[in-house]
């Protein structure tokens, strides 16, 4: 197992875990002749039940945790997300809202807060994690006790389709991703191997399906990459769309999270990729830093996203950075009533605002795409519409 200096060293039962997915993933390894992709690297640490970053135990959210997501940092994010469901649910004469990967429940709990006077039907969390789910129902329990017989756990999509508001936050930059380097022309894929014992890159040729992808970017962005160029690709993306698609009837999907459009994404000053790790708030691009201890996420092709989307049946309502769509959906209005209640201390509110707001931090970086199924939104979602750039 590798370490890293200036990390936080990891107590001995994190530690014993940590060898127990290292021993899943050498398992693996041993089955498959020595190398897997990485997305089946990636899929074994953050996902094999029991076992994997965000199917076992760990702290993951918040202070104690990796990573802060908005709906950790107040409840301002989750209200403005209210008033759009509220909308939309208006709109619809009623319905559900299906959160995927609900995290700690906090977005579960202030959206239904803030919804009280009109409440979905159900609210539907999609959550894998038997740990996520205790920590979600302990949150809705101990906030809206009124309103936990409303809320529903589901391990897999619906097999009818609903009618409602479906919200992803920071879930698409959390699916597998393949990650590719350029060689002689031609992509290679880029894999897991042992080396010395260790957890190791390795590249094979890239099988059809990842090089088609990889020439239908070289034509989006009009230019060949360069050799040496190494990115990452979701291929499971489209599939994942397509059961989102099938599952909502009607309505709205919401999903935030921090990507670009493809010509961004794929910049050719960006040689390295987007792949990010969090473990205790330190970022770094060594996925096989304690596995199984820390998140490990790529960025999002928001442009792949769309099309994926719309081939799966969805229209894409609106593009956006996360600023300009918390601004349209009534941010301000609800900074002005918590000035005016006993909400928030003022400096924490100001905390919340400027990382959910400004550019360098959550504001720019994340982006909000917005895609209707059967449905055409009457509300404005953004104050800057940026679906041509995609
Ligand atoms: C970074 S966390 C975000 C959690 C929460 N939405 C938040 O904002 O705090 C990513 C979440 O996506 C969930 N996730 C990833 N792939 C999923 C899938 N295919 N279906 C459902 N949830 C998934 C993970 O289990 C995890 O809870």
């Amino acid at each position: 197992m590798q370490s890293r200096s200036g990390l936080p060293v990891p107590d001995e039962s994190a530690l014993a875990h940590s060898v127990r997915v290292a021993d899943l993933v050498r398992a693996r390894l041993a089955d498959a002749g020595g190398w897997i992709s990485f997305a089946d690297y990636m899929d074994l640490v953050l996902y094999a039940p029991g076992l994997g970053y965000y199917s076992a135990g760990a702290q993951k959210f918040g202070p104690a945790g990796d990573f802060v997501t908005a709906p950790g940092l107040g409840s301002i994010f989750a209200r403005c997300l209210a008033r759009v469901a509220g909308d939309v649910l208006d709109q619809l004469g009623g319905g559900i809202v299906l959160e995927v990967g609900g995290g700690t429940g906090a977005l579960a709990a202030d959206l239904l807060d803030a919804l009280r006077p009109h409440p979905p039907r159900q609210y539907l969390l999609l959550e894998l994690s038997a740990d996520l789910r205790d920590r979600q129902r302990a949150r809705l329990a101990a906030q809206v006790p009124d309103l936990l017989d409303r809320v529903q756990w589901l391990d897999r999509l619906p097999a009818e389709p609903l009618t409602g508001v479906l919200i992803a936050n920071e879930v698409l930059d959390a699916l597998p991703v393949e990650r590719f380097t350029m060689q002689d022309g031609k992509p290679r894929q880029l894999g897991v191997s042992l080396r010395i014992g260790e957890f190791s890159w390795s590249t094979v040729a890239a099988p059809a399906a990842l090089e088609a992808e990889i020439r239908a970017i070289e034509r989006d962005i009009g230019s060949r990459l360069p050799d040496g160029y190494s990115s990452e690709v979701s291929l499971r993306q489209p599939a994942w769309l397509d059961a989102l698609a099938a599952a909502l009837g009607q309505g709205l999907a919401l999903f935030t999270d921090y990507g670009y459009s493809r010509r961004e994404y794929y910049h050719p000053q960006r040689t390295d990729g987007t792949l990010a790790c969090h473990y205790r708030h330190h970022w770094h691009a060594d996925p096989f830093f304690l596995p199984g201890l820390q998140d490990i996420t790529a960025w999002v092709d928001f442009s792949a996203a769309a099309r994926a989307a719309s081939a799966a049946g969805f229209s894409v309502a609106a593009y956006t950075t996360q600023a300009h769509f918390l601004l349209a959906s009534g941010i301000l209005q609800e900074m002005a009533t918590d000035a005016t209640g006993d909400r928030a201390p003022a400096p924490a509110m100001a905390a919340e605002l400027r990382q959910l707001l400004m550019p360098g931090e959550m504001g720019e970086r994340f982006k909000l795409l917005a895609l209707g199924r059967d449905f055409v939104p009457a509300g404005e979602l953004t104050m800057r519409d940026m679906r041509a750039g995609l």
